[in-house]
């Protein structure tokens, strides 16, 4: 089978190879791969700034779609024919987080996605909604259900509340599509001004263009009637997380999930306490919270932006278009395509 491999960090080092397709076991499932999509972590996985202790040769990527082509014995929740994607972190399963649940991830602890073929363990697996195609799919497991989990476990996003999104790539457009579906009010910042635009087009109700305002907690707190907001969706680290803290609600929240511009940075820690600021750390999320995303998405026909597509062959590029920030929404590689 198809697959891409690193055996050394850089991604001038990501190589397609040919290697023999696994079988399952028992309690497995053999999937055939359609799709898989890029996230900002997977970058960081094959730069080697987000696990120097990676073991390689590994296969990237989180995140992908197929189809069950064949069960172990024991499998009782899946059939061959079955549409399916595999979870980013195959040990948490239902309730709170743990130092267990928190191993297992995909293109990380374990090999991932971009191969023609992936054996997983039943409980790794779990069905999409039937209104979409595996492209659409792919981008569920890490993107869709972090912000999920930011929208309504480390909050209880409700009608009215208001949120802040920083930028348009995955995460934050999966925040803003989620927190319209409940009748909330999203403000976004992003460096492109033709990008907030298109934001609009999916409900975004006010935009701020952060490269020229920096200082954007003022415009939230403007936004806000001198409140803040109750949700920040902070995907930018050290960058952003002071003015976070300024544009978000005394009582509110900020579910720290991404590092884009940076890991390290001073914390106020007066103004967390002061504030009652609730600053949550977010680790994706379970296969339980997987599957109530999931039917709220077939509930509402929910469709996941996909700005753009590469074939297989060209996934060097697609990493190269993520690395470039040029993207809105999320970047799938297509198996279908370029055989
Ligand atoms: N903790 C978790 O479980 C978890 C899960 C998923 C992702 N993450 C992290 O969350 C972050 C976002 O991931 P992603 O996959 O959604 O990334 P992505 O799709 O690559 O999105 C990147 C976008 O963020 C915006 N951006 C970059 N620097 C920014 C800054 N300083 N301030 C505001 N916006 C900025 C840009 O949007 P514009 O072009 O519009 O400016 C850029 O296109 C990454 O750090 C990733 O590692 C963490």
């Amino acid at each position: 089978m198809r697959a891409f491999q690193i055996s050394q960090f850089g991604l001038e080092n990501l190589r397609q190879v040919d290697l023999p397709t696994p079988s399952c076991g028992p309690g497995t499932v053999l999937i055939r791969v359609h799709a898989t999509s890029l996230n900002y972590r997977d970058l960081l996985m094959v730069r080697g700034h987000y696990d120097p202790k990676l073991q390689m040769p590994r296969i990237p990527l989180s995140d992908g779609a197929g189809e069950v082509v064949e069960v172990g014995t024991g499998v009782t929740r899946f059939k061959p024919g079955d549409r399916v994607v595999g979870l980013f972190l195959q040990h948490w399963q239902d309730g709170g987080p743990s130092q267990a649940k928190s191993r297992g991830g995909l293109g990380g602890d374990l090999d991932g996605m971009l191969a023609d073929y992936i054996v997983l363990p039943e409980n790794g697996v779990t069905h999409f909604p039937a209104h979409l195609s595996y492209e659409e799919a792919a981008t569920l497991p890490c993107a869709a259900l972090t912000a999920w989990n930011a929208l309504f476990h480390a909050a209880a996003t409700k009608p009215g509340d208001t949120i802040v999104i920083q930028g348009t790539g995955g995460v934050s457009i999966f925040a803003l599509q989620f927190a319209k579906l409940v009748g909330a009010r999203v403000l976004g910042t992003s460096s492109s001004d033709e990008k907030l635009q298109q934001a609009k087009t999916l409900g975004l109700d006010e935009g701020l263009n952060y490269k020229n305002n920096p200082e954007w907690s003022s415009w939230v707190k403007k936004q806000t009637d001198g409140e803040g907001a109750d949700l920040i969706v902070e995907v930018g680290g050290s960058g952003t997380l002071k003015e976070s803290m300024k544009a978000v609600r005394v009582g509110g929240t900020i579910a720290q999930i991404g590092i884009l511009s940076g890991v390290e940075e001073t914390l106020a820690i007066t103004s967390v306490l002061m504030r009652q600021i609730r600053l949550i750390g977010i680790y994706v999320g379970s296969h339980a919270m997987m599957q109530a995303m999931n039917r709220a998405i077939a509930q509402s026909q929910l469709k996941p932006v996909v700005g753009k597509v590469f074939p297989i062959l060209k996934t060097v590029e697609a990493y190269r278009y993520l690395e470039q920030g040029q993207h809105f929404g999320k970047i799938v590689v297509s198996l279908d395509t370029g055989k």
